[in-house]
């Protein structure tokens, strides 16, 4: 059902992991026409033809400005960034993109009085913070260039909004898991990469150790996060630093597991590669009460119900090629 027709939102990274599935559940809700679709890449063919696209560097000032002007935006999502492993091989252009697009991005909404919604990432912690069921305030000491533009950006975001009252919202993604769109340089993609080579060669190498446990979601309910906690009354999201999320914690034995229940004859092996020492260095399960509390977030999948979905999807996906 539609609604909110007055709501003009402005999807920066459209064509991501993330905001293929955001810009298609936010079309739907507020009507293809009200969201605005954009990235530096071509309009990827899972949007194309559901509402208006338009390429725009996110680090590009003036650009996002008048575009923002002439579509008369209320809500921006920016998704565009630079991931922990590709950030490890560039971590210049990680700054630069992570904290440039968000800069820009800031000052612009103070100024068109836009909300704003900015991804943050279980990156934020490192190898100080407590493993496991991280709690929302703890030590946070990230590694990784991508976890210190990550928690750079919170409080960034929350000085923004103390300073310049800017409805500014965020959550802490764990890794995510999706069939439609595939993921792009993170250290938890080898979840995602495990059901292709499960489905087409029933063999999957994994760059992260057998045991390495991290926190991750299935893509569906980290959507309703997004749009749960963007729609939430303003009272209720007390805290502008990003929220702790979580839904499932397993390691690559577990989800090898979970997928020869239905592919018996599924094999997994193991190469941790520079990924390993990335993972080690973030929490392995995550303490969301606080999220739940606040804005009543609550997960709806779990490894089972995930690896089920997950399976019938992408065999769907890849069979019609
Ligand atoms: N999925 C991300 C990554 O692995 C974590 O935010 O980089």
């Amino acid at each position: 059902m539609q609604e909110k027709n007055n709501e003009k939102i402005l999807v920066i990274g459209a064509c991501g992991q993330i905001g293929v599935e955001l810009t298609a559940a936010l079309r739907a809700k507020y009507g293809n026409e009200n969201v605005v679709a954009s990235d530096i890449r071509e309009e990827s063919k899972l949007i194309k033809g559901t509402g208006p696209f338009v390429i725009l560097d996110a680090m590009d000032a003036e650009a996002t400005r008048n575009l923002v002007k002439k579509e008369k935006i209320t809500t921006i999502y920016l998704l565009a960034a630079l991931l922990s492993a590709t950030g490890e091989k560039n971590p210049k252009l990680a700054w630069e993109l992570n904290m440039g697009s968000l800069r820009q991005i800031l000052d612009l909404c103070v100024d068109e009085k836009i909300k704003l919604f900015w991804p943050s990432s279980i990156a934020v912690f490192g190898p100080t913070t407590p493993r496991e069921n991280t709690p929302q305030r703890t030590v946070v000491e990230p590694t990784t260039m991508y976890g210190i533009t990550k928690y750079t950006g919170e409080l960034l975001c929350q000085y923004y909004n103390r300073r310049f009252g800017l409805d500014v919202r965020s959550v802490r993604y764990p890794g995510l898991i999706s069939w439609k769109s595939p993921p792009g340089g993170g250290t938890t993609d080898y979840a995602v990469e495990i059901f292709y080579g499960a489905i087409k060669e029933k063999t999957y190498t994994s760059f992260l150790s057998e045991n390495t446990y991290l926190p991750m979601m299935y893509m569906d309910d980290a959507i309703r996060a997004t749009i749960e906690i963007m729609e939430a009354p303003a009272e209720k999201i007390k805290s502008r630093i990003a929220y702790n999320l979580s839904a499932i914690s397993f390691s690559p034995k577990e989800i090898a597991e979970s997928i020869k229940s239905q592919i018996p004859d599924f094999k997994i092996s193991y190469a941790p590669d520079f990924h390993q020492p990335i993972a080690d260095s973030w929490p392995q399960s995550i303490d969301d009460s606080v999220a739940r509390a606040d804005w009543g977030w609550k997960h709806e999948y779990d490894l089972e119900k995930m690896v089920a979905d997950m399976l019938k999807n992408l065999k769907e996906k890849l069979k019609k090629g």
